[in-house]
This record gives structure tokens, C-alpha cells and sequence, in this order.
């Protein structure tokens, strides 16, 4: 019995590390996927796919996520942080929000099915585009800058790049509450657990909703 568990102990360990090395979650249909644009990505860094994974020196840039089942987006863990390019095609998706994409600041290729606009809008990407059968979100841009967002006075409070369509105001050391206009004599400690709920917190993705329609009405 011993033996048995010794022998099979080596044949385990790599199926095992190759599932923590991508850790997905999704029912993914293991078939070749043809075209993938994530494996060809991957193939300009000289790496090839682990599962549905593009590895890069340790580091998960890549995801496939095709034929996943996928319906709830679900990447916010820190292993896909990093991520450069997703594909989401071929799942029941309805639609993204900009929430789902927090704290992925590298994705600059991101391919949803076609009927699915680009998490932001215009104003989050270089180039989105509908065509082949899909939407290509390409070349992530930072709102506070595409936006030209203001956080009132500069030197109270600063415009942060969360994700694409999402930025946020966060008051600057010493400042506080609304609109960040109280400074000085603020406990360290509490200001630290106060930074994130007094700040102002833009919802960016009612601004792309207003200045989409402001868009549409132009055109
Ligand atoms: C898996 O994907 C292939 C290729 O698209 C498809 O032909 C097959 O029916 C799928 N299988 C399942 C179980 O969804
Ligand atoms: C990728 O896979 C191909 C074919 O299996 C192999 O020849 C190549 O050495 C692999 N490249 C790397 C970087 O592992
Ligand atoms: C999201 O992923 C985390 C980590 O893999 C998992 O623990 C959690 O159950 C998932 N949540 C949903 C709604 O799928
Ligand atoms: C277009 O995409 C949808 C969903 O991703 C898929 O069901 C359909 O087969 C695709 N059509 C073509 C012509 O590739
Ligand atoms: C968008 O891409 C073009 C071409 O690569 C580049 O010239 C331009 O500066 C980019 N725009 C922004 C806002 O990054
Ligand atoms: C951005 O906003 C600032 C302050 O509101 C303004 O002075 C500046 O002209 C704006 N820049 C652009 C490019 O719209």
C-alpha cells in the first residue's frame, strides 16, 4: 500500500501544481479552442498555455476564458491581477460591469461577444471595436486623464486609476470628509481606517452613461 502511495506521490504532484498555477474556477469545455488570441499572445513571449492560463515568469497574463460556462465573472483574486489579455467569447454573458474589472490595471486586450459593449465605454479604451463576431476593448486608458476628472482642489485630494471605468478621488495625507476640504489635527489612526469611506467616490460608470448619451446626441 505504501509502495503504491510512493509511486503514485510523483505522478500527482504536477497535475496538482499545474491546477494551482491556474487556478480557474469555471467549467471550462477542454477542447482545442481554435485561433486563440490569447495563446498567440502568449506565443510572442516565448511561453506556451498552462490549462487556460498564459504563464510569463511566474506570473498569470493571460486567461482564455472561452467556453468556460462563465456567468459570473469572478477574477478579482490577487493570481490574475496581472492579466494582460481575456477572452470571454462563447459564454452566456449578458452583460459586464466596470466592477467586475477592479484592481486589472495591465488588461489592455479584452474580447467580449459582440453584442457586449467595452466595460467604460469609449473612454476607457484606445480602440473599441465590433466586428469578426466579437468586441475588442483595446488599450486600457486611465479615466482620470480620458475624463479629464477633477478631485477639487489638487492638492487635497488625487484622481486614482482603479480599473477600467473605474476611478476614484482619494483625499491626500491630512485631509479628510467631504470633498476632502477638512485638514490637520485628524488622528493618524483613524484617518487610515477613514480613507476609503469619506473619500469621494466617483461612480464613473454613471459618467460614461451620461456622456455616452451625450456622445450618441453629438453624432
Ligand atoms: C465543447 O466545445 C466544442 C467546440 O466548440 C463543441 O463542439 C462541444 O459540443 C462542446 N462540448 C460541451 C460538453 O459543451
Ligand atoms: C512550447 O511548446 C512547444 C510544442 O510543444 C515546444 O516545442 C516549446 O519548447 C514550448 N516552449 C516553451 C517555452 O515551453
Ligand atoms: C470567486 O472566487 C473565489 C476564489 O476562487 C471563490 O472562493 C468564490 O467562491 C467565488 N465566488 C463565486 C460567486 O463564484
Ligand atoms: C458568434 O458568436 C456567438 C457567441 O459567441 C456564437 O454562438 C456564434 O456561433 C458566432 N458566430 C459565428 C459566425 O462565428
Ligand atoms: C491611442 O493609440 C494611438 C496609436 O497607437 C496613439 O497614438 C494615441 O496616443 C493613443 N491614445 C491615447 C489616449 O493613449
Ligand atoms: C481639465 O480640467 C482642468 C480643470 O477643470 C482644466 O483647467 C483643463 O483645461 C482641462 N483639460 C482638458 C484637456 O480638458
Amino acid at each position: 500500500m505504501f509502495i503504491v502511495l510512493l509511486t503514485l506521490l510523483p505522478l500527482f504532484i504536477p497535475s496538482v501544481s499545474a491546477q494551482e498555477d491556474c487556478p480557474i474556477n469555471y467549467g471550462c469545455n477542454n477542447t482545442n479552442i481554435p485561433n486563440s488570441e490569447v495563446e498567440i499572445y502568449c506565443g510572442k513571449h516565448d511561453t506556451n498555455m498552462t490549462g487556460r492560463c498564459c504563464i510569463f515568469k511566474n506570473t498569470i497574463i493571460g486567461l482564455d476564458l472561452r467556453y468556460c460556462d462563465v456567468k459570473i465573472l469572478n477574477i478579482s483574486q490577487p493570481a490574475f491581477s496581472q492579466i494582460e489579455i481575456l477572452d470571454l467569447r462563447d459564454n452566456e454573458y449578458e452583460k459586464v460591469t466596470t466592477h467586475e474589472f477592479i484592481n486589472l490595471l495591465k488588461l489592455n486586450f479584452l474580447y467580449l461577444p459582440q453584442h457586449i459593449p467595452c466595460p467604460g465605454g469609449h473612454f476607457s479604451w484606445n480602440i473599441t471595436n465590433k466586428d469578426h463576431n466579437m468586441t475588442s476593448c483595446i488599450e486600457q486608458l486611465n479615466p482620470c486623464l480620458s475624463l479629464n476628472i477633477s478631485c477639487g482642489d489638487a492638492k487635497n485630494a488625487e484622481c486614482h486609476h482603479l480599473g477600467p471605468g473605474t476611478a476614484k478621488c482619494i483625499c491626500s495625507p491630512g485631509y479628510f470628509g467631504y470633498k476632502c476640504l477638512n485638514n490637520g489635527g485628524f488622528p493618524v489612526d483613524i484617518f487610515t481606517c477613514s480613507v476609503i469611506v469619506p473619500t469621494i467616490v466617483l461612480s464613473v460608470a454613471l459618467w460614461f452613461i451620461q456622456g455616452r448619451d451625450a456622445y450618441r446626441k453629438q453624432s
